[in-house]
């Protein structure tokens, strides 16, 4: 089958080894910039072209749309899927995946355990919340920005009046976030088509002053918990997405989700599991083409005239 994968270079290692995995089980696979694409929409029909050029259809969209480019590449995203390409991950799930708020109240709703969280506008109001999320230490989390929004541990309630003041000072939405503490590390469960295929706990490295992981953290390999497995494939399904990497923290052994990504690292996390993530992914693609052209062919034939 021809694949495409939305990415804006052939040479990020993600993007690397969904090419590879595609590859070796067959297929034709075209990496595409998202915003080289083009889109003309006219009422009746949507069309692509890359560089002005129609694009040749494909079986199947990939999109690892870069934060920075969401807005533009999650449109080009929903062209390919008004063409009834199937795409995973969906428009909207990423959307929402990004949207750290929305994703909590999805999770809440559905009564997923996520760390007690606030938001409000207003530093004062946020100050007198922070008792409903147990107080200090909290994390303040800014929402906003093109790159990966940032976090941060406030120990003490001046520290975050004046962090508040500042983030929402600059127009920030933030939200204020019960701060699970001890573990120093956390897990990151992998879901693909609604399965946890891979699992590992997430050590900050040595020397990082934050309390917090982010970037540079260690893998290391872990089976996960009967209830960490089902939480994250709940949440990646409450969020709409085919491939999630969903973040947990354990709170005396009952998981919370605190954030479900939507375009994972591969990389890190095949090299500390040795599992083939790009290959289960590319699999899962293989399955949601099945599964698009199932109905077509299983739908009865135009009845014929009956003759008498
Ligand atoms: N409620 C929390 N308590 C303690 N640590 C947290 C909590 N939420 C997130 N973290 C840590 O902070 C890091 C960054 O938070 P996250 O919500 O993933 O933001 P982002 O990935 O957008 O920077 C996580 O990897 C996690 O280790
Ligand atoms: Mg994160």
């Amino acid at each position: 089958m021809k694949i495409t994968i939305l990415s804006r270079s052939a040479s990020i290692p993600s993007t690397r080894r969904l090419v590879e995995a595609a590859r070796a089980r067959g297929h034709r696979v075209r990496v595409l910039d998202p915003v080289k694409v083009e889109m003309h929409l006219d009422g009746r029909s949507a069309n692509l072209y890359y560089r002005r050029k129609r694009l040749r259809p494909s079986d199947v969209v990939i999109p690892r749309i870069a934060q920075s480019v969401s807005n533009y590449g999650l449109a080009v995203v929903t062209q390919f899927a008004l063409r009834k390409v199937p795409v995973m991950n969906s428009a909207t799930a990423i959307a929402q995946a990004r949207n750290k708020m929305r994703s909590l109240q999805l999770l809440s709703a559905a009564g997923i355990g996520i760390p007690s969280t606030v938001m409000a506008r207003d530093a004062a109001d946020l100050k007198a919340m922070v008792s409903l999320v147990g107080g200090v230490p909290v994390l303040v989390k800014i929402l906003q920005g093109q790159d990966k929004a940032g976090v941060m541990v406030c120990e003490s309630l001046q520290s975050l009046e004046a962090a508040l003041e500042a983030i929402l000072g600059l127009g920030h939405n933030l939200v204020v976030q019960q701060y699970v503490r001890k573990t120093g590390h956390d897990v990151r469960i992998m879901v693909v088509g609604g399965e946890a295929v891979a699992a590992v706990r997430r050590r900050a490295r040595a020397g990082r002053l934050s309390h917090t992981l982010i970037r540079g953290a260690k893998l290391q390999k872990i089976e996960p918990t009967a209830a960490q497995r089902q939480i994250a494939v709940e949440a990646a399904k409450l969020v709409g997405l085919e491939v999630a990497a969903v973040d947990l923290l354990d709170v005396k052994g009952a998981p919370k989700v605190f954030e479900v990504n939507s375009s994972p690292s591969l990389t890190e996390m095949e090299k500390a599991t040795g599992v083939d993530l790009a290959g289960a992914i590319i699999a899962r693609a293989e399955a949601l083409v099945a599964e698009s052209r199932r109905p077509a062919r299983a739908s009865p034939r135009p009845a014929m005239k009956e003759t008498p």
